[in-house]
């Protein structure tokens, strides 16, 4: 067990070692217990977190929030749009200026080929940790509450085949972090991961390579496919949701056109039907329903997307008492 990863930044899981990521979940499952006994657990009494959002959320504010209350704190929301954010508050300042007023800053910021950047210079610039609440590269609480429901489903999911697949939707275009973060993740844990897409909504392609690194070391394996029910056949995991065409279209309008061409990526009863026969459904959220997933499969006997998003929290909990305390 790694115990001092005080200061730390999280930005992305793959920067900190499977010792580290293994500690934040022991302590994420003991907070989870503490809470089921209504034990207090005020580890950051008296700490301010800032939670600094360009982009929209409901499962992330709300769980930072609640998850500093618990821990004795609290967090001060803090929109881009409303401040002087707007009007030129820099990365550098708002690193320094924050980090002198809290004891840690949160950041989402999803604009593609500005986020991860920002939140890096927003880091460097700050004396107290970093956390990333996404960014258009890496989704790191998400994949940690994702491998906790993984652990509390599967057991050790070493050798366990896991899809991370696309699927279609027609709300927005959704960042490709999840996907990227998650078969990081699932390949440093040693399972099988299949990645499924149709061909124009591949990943970065350093981050798929670090994937296949993962998995040499940690003897799993990562298979890239272009046939969606394929990717369901006899998997234990299935975590199907929509991305942008991120590396291919230059608007908006050009990546719908292209999503448009497979409409059919829909995971519903008779694609689950090909997994294994406990196979888990997994989301992220919010999900366009009956496009994205039929409302059969995720409010189905195989969905775990509550489990998931709960275990945002505790999660959380885990890195904010870590590397704030
Ligand atoms: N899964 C997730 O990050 O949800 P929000 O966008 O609502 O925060």
């Amino acid at each position: 067990m790694h115990t001092d990863l005080r200061g730390r930044d999280l930005i992305s899981l793959q920067e900190w070692t499977r010792d580290e990521v293994d500690t934040v979940l022991d302590v994420a499952f003991e907070l989870k217990r503490k809470r089921a006994l209504g034990e207090p657990h005020p580890y950051l009494r008296d700490k301010v977190l800032a939670m600094l959002f360009f982009f929209s959320s409901t499962r992330t504010r709300a769980s930072f929030e609640a998850g500093m209350a618990q821990l004795g704190g609290h967090a001060q929301f803090i929109e881009s749009r409303t401040t002087q954010i707007a009007h030129g508050d820099t990365a550098r300042e708002i690193g320094e200026i924050l980090g002198r007023y809290n004891d840690g800053i949160a950041i989402r910021h999803c604009d593609w080929g500005v986020g991860n950047r920002y939140i890096r210079e927003v880091a460097e610039a700050s004396r107290v940790p970093v956390l990333n609440m996404q960014c258009d590269v890496f989704h790191p609480h998400q994949i940690l509450a994702d491998l906790m429901t993984i652990l509390e489903r599967k057991g050790d999911p070493r050798g366990r085949t896991i899809t991370v697949s696309w699927a279609y939707a027609a709300s927005y275009q959704k960042p490709i972090s999840v996907p990227q973060d998650l078969i990081l993740a699932a390949t440093r844990f040693g399972m099988n991961v299949r990645l499924v897409h149709p061909p124009e909504f591949e990943l970065m392609p350093d981050i798929v390579e670090q994937a296949r690194e993962n998995a040499r070391r940690a003897h799993g394996s990562l298979e890239l496919l272009d046939d969606f029910d394929a990717g369901f056949r006899g998997s234990d995991v299935v975590y199907a949701k929509s991305w942008g065409a991120l590396l291919h279209a230059s608007d908006d309008a050009e990546a719908a056109a292209i999503a448009a061409r497979h409409a059919d990526w829909i995971t519903d009863e008779r694609r689950m039907a090909l997994a294994a026969e406990d196979a888990i459904y997994m989301h992220p959220l919010p999900a366009d329903r009956n496009v994205e997933v039929a409302d059969a499969v995720i409010d189905g006997p195989h969905s775990v997307v509550y489990d998931q998003a709960e275990n945002r929290l505790h999660a959380q909990k885990a890195v904010m008492a870590l590397t704030m305390r």
